[in-house]
């Protein structure tokens, strides 16, 4: 048996350079300059062609794309409710006799409502015709923009607008929860029908909620306020509220409300999504 060939550390360091460098046959490891440059040229047109193919799919895909109207919105076809004042976990809770618990609600409502002052809307909206869908299409490739929006005073919120009694209702323990249907682009609520809003107590707290009032009366949602057209070109878009006053509920205990939206084309009893056309929050006020 030969014995096993053993290489000395200079010629493993020979061998290295070598390979880095082979001056017999010009190679730079183990190709030669023109081998080199035909890599270096292939890789070349071949990133130019990836970075082409890549742009020009962008900008086949760009073309689809209207900057005014969201391309997929399919997610959400069926409108939520909010209410506001806006409050951690949906409960409402304060004591009629002390201040401080309910400024906070007063001074959200307060900057909530700044918008809908007559004098604002005023110069911003138009009064349009009650009863009937604002439609303002683009016609083929003519874009009807901007759109103009429809004018929804505060004092259509009556005991609830904060402008005669400034602690809407709270200071006297019958509250003012304002209720908004969340806005969806190009939703025509109610199929021609004006939707309205009906709130009360669940299950058993149905008796707890002995009197509610609700503004505008009827608790209707105009449909001059629809369709809404976007943030882009409806820029000034108001969007229409009901107040519900709970003018005499039961005191110190939670009271379950829930307000629902009605309307043919809106669900607000889909047990896969609680939010789908009704909101659901807790009132408690507390007296002594
Ligand atoms: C409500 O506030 C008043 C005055 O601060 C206080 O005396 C009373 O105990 C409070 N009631 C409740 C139920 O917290
Ligand atoms: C809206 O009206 C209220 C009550 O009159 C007033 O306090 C508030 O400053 C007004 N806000 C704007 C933005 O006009
Ligand atoms: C809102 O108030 C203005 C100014 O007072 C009035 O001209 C307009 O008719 C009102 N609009 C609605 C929808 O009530
Ligand atoms: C939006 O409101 C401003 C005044 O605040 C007004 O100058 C502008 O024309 C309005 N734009 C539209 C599209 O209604
Ligand atoms: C409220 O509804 C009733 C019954 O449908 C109707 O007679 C009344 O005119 C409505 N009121 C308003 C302000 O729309
Ligand atoms: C509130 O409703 C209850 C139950 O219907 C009634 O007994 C009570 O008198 C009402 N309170 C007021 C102030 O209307």
């Amino acid at each position: 048996m030969a014995p096993k060939e053993k290489k000395s550390c200079g010629q493993i360091l020979g061998e290295w350079g070598e390979f880095l460098w082979n001056s017999r046959t010009g190679e730079f490891m183990g190709r030669t300059g023109s081998s080199w440059g035909l890599i270096l040229l292939f890789y070349t047109f071949f990133y130019v062609f990836l970075t082409g193919l890549f742009t020009l799919t962008m900008w086949v895909l760009l073309q689809t794309i209207n900057e005014y109207t969201p391309k997929y919105q399919d997610r959400i076809v069926h409108p939520g409710l909010m209410i506001r004042p806006r409050t951690e976990g949906l409960t409402v809770t304060f004591n009629v006799s002390d201040r401080a618990s309910w400024q906070s609600y007063v001074t959200a409502l307060n900057a909530y409502l700044d918008p809908y002052n007559e004098s604002v809307q005023a110069s911003k909206n138009d009064v349009c015709r009650p009863g009937v869908y604002h439609l303002q299409e683009d016609s083929g490739n003519v874009r009807n923009t901007p759109k103009r929006s429809c004018q929804f005073n505060r004092t259509l919120l009556g005991e609830c607008s904060g402008l005669e009694d400034r602690t809407y209702g709270y200071g006297e323990g019958r509250p003012c929860i304002l209720i908004k249907l969340n806005r969806i682009i190009g939703f025509l609520p109610g199929e021609g029908k004006t939707p309205f809003i009906s709130c009360g107590g669940k299950a058993s707290d149905s008796e707890k909620v002995h009197e509610l009032q609700y503004f505008p009366p009827n608790a209707t949602l105009d449909l001059m306020y629809y369709p809404y057209y976007g943030r882009q070109s409806h820029v000034n878009y108001t969007q229409p509220l009901i107040a519900v006053k709970f003018r005499n509920v039961s005191t110190n205990t939670d009271v379950n409300v829930e307000c629902k939206v009605y309307g043919s084309n809106l669900k607000n009893n889909d047990d896969r999504d609680k939010f789908a056309g009704r909101v659901a929050f807790i009132l408690h006020v507390k007296t002594t």
